[in-house]
């Protein structure tokens, strides 16, 4: 018996990082698993290597994330857990240098597809009486860091809408809770080194007290105790899986982004 044994779970940005390894996780642990990303051939090879679904689905677009959930409750009969996971790393500039492109990019992608995923698997949930939500937020949603003002306000946002939703759903028997992963080795942070520089993989492993950066499959492990009976009495908490690192007081935000002096 798996520890979401029989559940059915959508997981946005199943294609890779940290959304892979949740898409893995569930199914090692007896989910059903539909996944949906902008890319095709990885989430295709992901739904094949785990025994799930892919579906094409743009998180920025409230008509792809609508047609993922339906597709899954037309599938499945219903939807347990969504995992709102898929985001993009806009930042490492000033504020003021973002161009309002990137930030509309930003907002889509990594907060208003919370809002849409939210929006389309409610009401199945509500219906069923039951559910479970897992927010990605960030370490960036608790700790500042030159250069990512945007992605950090869009991720404290998920942190508030997660605690908000918490509230007013759980009467309905509906739990919704974040994770805030400290720094973990996903494509995501290998296109910032190499946008930013490779100086970010010694600051990353100082940053964390633990003395090294995390894994996906350990964020993960997260994902899968939030969305399992296990956490039946667990909602609106931020689950930090970051090392330490949003305590810590040898946080080096300078090496993010250059200082003028
Ligand atoms: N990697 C980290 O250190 C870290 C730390 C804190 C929080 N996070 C958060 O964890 C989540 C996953 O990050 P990751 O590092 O695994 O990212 P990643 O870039 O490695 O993988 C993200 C996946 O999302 C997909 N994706 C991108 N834009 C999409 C869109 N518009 N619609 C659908 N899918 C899209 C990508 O194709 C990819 O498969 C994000 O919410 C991120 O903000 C990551």
């Amino acid at each position: 018996m798996g520890r979401v044994q029989d559940k059915v779970v959508v997981v946005t940005g199943g294609a890779a990082g940290i959304g892979h390894a949740i898409a893995q996780g569930m199914a090692q642990e007896g989910a059903q698993v539909v996944l949906g990303d902008i890319d095709d051939a990885a989430g295709e090879a992901v739904a094949s290597a785990i025994g799930g679904t892919f579906r094409h689905c743009d998180v920025s677009s409230f008509d792809d994330v609508s047609a993922l959930i339906e597709a899954t409750v037309q599938k499945h009969g219903r939807i347990d857990v969504l995992v709102n996971n898929a985001a993009v790393p806009i930042g490492g500039m000033p504020v003021h240098d973002m161009t309002l492109e990137q930030w509309d990019k930003l907002i889509a992608t990594n907060l208003s597809s919370v809002f849409y995923g939210v929006k389309a698997a409610l009401p199945h949930m509500i219906a069923a009486g039951k559910g479970a939500i897992v927010n990605m937020a960030s370490a960036q949603g608790h700790v500042g860091l030159d250069g990512w003002t945007a992605y950090s306000g869009a991720k404290g946002a998920i942190m508030s809408m997660t605690r908000q939703m918490a509230v007013e759903f759980g009467p309905k028997g509906i739990r919704v809770n974040s994770i805030s992963p400290g720094t973990i080795d996903t494509p995501m942070n290998q296109q910032v080194v190499a946008e930013l520089g490779t100086h970010l993989t010694d600051t990353w492993v100082k940053m964390h007290p633990i003395g090294r950066i995390g894994k996906p499959q350990e964020v993960a492990e997260a994902a899968i105790y939030l969305a399992s009976d296990a956490a039946g009495f667990t909602t609106g908490v931020d689950l930090k899986v970051d090392g330490g690192l949003s305590g810590a007081p040898r946080f080096v935000p300078e090496f993010f982004m250059p200082r003028e002096s």
